[in-house]
């Protein structure tokens, strides 16, 4: 898929639709003015004016917990007028079409969209679609990207690791096959030049392309997370997996669940991540979801401040990272 057309003619971000493609740079933009943003949520009033008058609708044809509400929070501390549109009662129940929906949000002078969709390719197909000053934002589509989420999870590794990423050797273990998340935070740590990246998972569980992707890939658990400093575990995706790709739930936590005796061999100051929802016992044992070296809510709350910064790019409303927000 293009990927300039989340570009405007200046190279800046009109629509987020994927992070594949776009340069370290730009990257590293959103994550210093997340940084800024970051201190917006320790003061006692939680705003700042840059989205005042702007309208941004949350269209999400999937159920999200995390995802909608740190966008919905995110656009209210950057006082823009929020619509959240519950799509199971709006009219699309009665046969109208997504685009009569969006034609008429943008009748509303809505200036954004994010869209969550179960279907690859919806938050292009809108973004091709939209007047010119709609912006779309991809909240995740199908398995295909989740580019807000593999940025906040850029944002907690650097806040954690230090902005070298080529010092880092991360591992994201599980069911990376159906994972948009993990898609996501390949292209963002491959973007970052991370030092060593690793896939952890059975055979039926990574992608073909991962290889190509410079992507280590391990079967055995213990052999992956030898001296990691990042390990990212993902859900299983059974709502997406067509036929038996594992053998069990209890058979999967024996050979790829996180425990503390699996945690030994990363490094002593390893960092836990999972993008949520996590499912105990099936991916990831209590003591380490609850864990020190967990920072498993702490990806959640930095969603706030790194998707201000995405809406207020694509909007033309950023400020420079260094002058705050
Ligand atoms: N990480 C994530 O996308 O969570 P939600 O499905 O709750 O939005």
């Amino acid at each position: 898929m293009p990927n300039n057309i989340q570009l405007d003619s200046n190279g800046n971000l009109r629509h987020f639709l994927t992070v594949e493609g776009l340069k370290r740079q730009t990257l590293t933009d959103i994550l210093d003015l997340a940084e800024s943003f970051a201190t917006v949520d320790a003061q006692s009033v939680k705003k700042v004016p840059l989205l005042r008058g702007k309208t941004i609708a949350n269209l999400f044809f999937e159920s999200s917990t995390r995802t909608r509400t740190t966008f919905e929070l995110a656009a209210k501390r950057l006082s823009a007028d929020v619509l959240n549109i519950n799509i199971q009662t709006s009219a699309t129940s009665k046969g109208e079409s997504l685009l009569d929906m969006l034609h008429n949000l943008e009748a509303m002078h809505c200036d954004m969209f994010v869209v969550r969709h179960a279907d690859s390719g919806a938050a292009h197909f809108i973004a091709r679609h939209v007047a010119p000053h709609v912006s779309v934002v991809n909240a995740g589509d199908g398995r295909h990207a989740h580019p807000t989420q593999g940025m906040l999870d850029m944002f907690t590794i650097r806040r954690h690791k230090g902005p070298d990423f080529g010092a880092l050797r991360v591992a994201i273990v599980g069911d990376i096959m159906h994972s948009r998340v993990a898609r996501s935070q390949i292209h963002a740590l491959n973007i970052l030049g991370v030092g060593e990246l690793r896939a952890v998972a059975p055979k039926t569980l990574v992608p073909p392309e991962a290889g190509a992707l410079g992507v280590h890939v391990f079967h055995d658990m213990a052999r992956g997370l030898k001296d990691v400093d990042v390990v990212i575990m993902l859900r299983l995706q059974r709502e997406r997996m067509q036929g038996a790709l594992i053998p069990s739930g209890s058979e999967f936590y024996q050979l790829y669940g996180l425990d503390a005796n699996m945690l030994a061999h990363a490094r002593p100051d390893v960092i836990v991540m999972h993008p949520g929802p996590i499912n105990r016992g099936i991916e990831i044992d209590s003591a380490v979801a609850d864990g020190e070296q967990s920072v498993i809510l702490e990806q959640v709350s930095n969603g706030i401040a790194v998707r201000m910064a995405v809406m207020s790019m694509c909007l033309g409303r950023a400020p420079d990272a260094g002058e705050g927000a």
